[in-house]
């Protein structure tokens, strides 16, 4: 994230579109962190459980088409159990390079890593990964680079993005290397809609915090409660649309600037695209990737997959 002046300006930007929307990384304030730890803790949110279980059931296998004394570069800060069984497993590991911009949570996430795996050389990078950035080098000389982005956050991408972003990775994977990725996949709308509507009211509260960090952090003045989450899928487009609905007319200021909301008016703050494994090996091909192997679970819920620079 730039300065505060500019994701102020960014702010105001996507609230001023004729379909206004804010940029989902402000979801990720302290409150917002806790709450999203939550929802990957609810029994709707079937991601992040299958996922975890799909990596636990194939370690083997993966450690193996990864290869000794790669380089494994996160994009994102890296705090999941997920990259943990795979530190845990990869035993010749050149570098662990978690990337991020934020700073702060990557650098003491950095920290809880190298405690946790004293023999890995963690090599932190702060950077935008949707653009190429420069990687560090590390002190045993890698054999390839194994790219590493979990969590389906692929899926947060519009298409077009998405494909850019599988671009970054193929230039940061560079020559021999590969990118290991979780994709989530198509399914019966009911059990996705679920993930996002859990009847704890925890993703509608991590949704109505964005209102709530901006009123802290940005000189908003959001009646928070007026405002009320909404999350359907949209099987055409094949993507999870989240939303916070106006309840009511109102007027909110973000910084210099005030908008107007009509009641039933909304602002859209995610997208979470599912793919089939069809449309995902076409976008991965578009770029030069093949996909070299593919796991999901039992329930075809999830994928992670393998995909090889050629
Ligand atoms: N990357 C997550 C996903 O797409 C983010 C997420 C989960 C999310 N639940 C949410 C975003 C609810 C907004 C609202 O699954």
């Amino acid at each position: 994230m730039g300065n505060d002046s500019e994701a102020l300006e960014e702010i105001i930007t996507g609230l001023r579109q004729d379909e206004k929307s804010i940029s989902p990384k402000y979801f990720y304030d302290e409150r917002g962190s806790q709450l999203f730890d939550e929802i990957t803790r609810l029994p709707e949110y079937y991601l992040t459980d299958t996922e975890l279980g799909i990596m636990r059931d194939n370690i083997d296998e993966m450690v193996s088409l990864i290869g000794k004394r790669a380089s494994l570069i996160e994009f994102g800060s890296g705090s999941s159990f997920k990259t943990r069984v795979l530190l845990e497993h990869l035993d010749e590991l050149a570098a662990y390079v978690p990337v991020d911009v934020s700073e702060e949570h990557l650098l003491a996430s950095a920290d809880e890593i190298r405690s946790e795996f004293p023999h890995v050389d963690v090599l932190p990078v702060v950077a935008d990964f949707t653009h190429e950035f420069d990687l560090p080098s590390p002190i045993v000389m890698p054999l390839r680079n194994i790219v590493y982005f979990p969590g389906s956050t692929i899926g947060n991408f519009e298409r077009e993005d998405a494909i850019e972003l599988l671009r970054v990775m193929h230039h940061e994977a560079g020559e021999g290397g590969a990118l290991l990725i979780g994709v989530d996949l198509q399914k019966d709308p009911e059990i996705i809609e679920a993930a996002y509507n859990d009847s704890a009211g925890v993703t509608a509260e991590f949704n109505t915090n964005i209102l709530e960090h901006l009123n802290n952090d940005y000189d908003a003045d959001f009646e928070v409660d007026a405002f009320a989450h909404d999350a359907r899928y949209d099987e055409e487009e094949g993507r999870v649309v989240i939303r916070l609905i106006s309840e009511k007319d109102q007027t909110a200021s973000v910084g210099e600037e005030e908008f107007h909301f009509e009641e039933g008016e909304s602002i859209l703050t995610e997208y979470s695209h599912k793919y089939t494994l069809e449309e995902f090996e076409q976008m991965a091909e578009s770029v030069g990737f093949a996909v070299a192997h593919v796991w999901t679970d039992s329930d075809d819920l999830f994928s992670v997959q393998f995909l090889t620079r050629n």
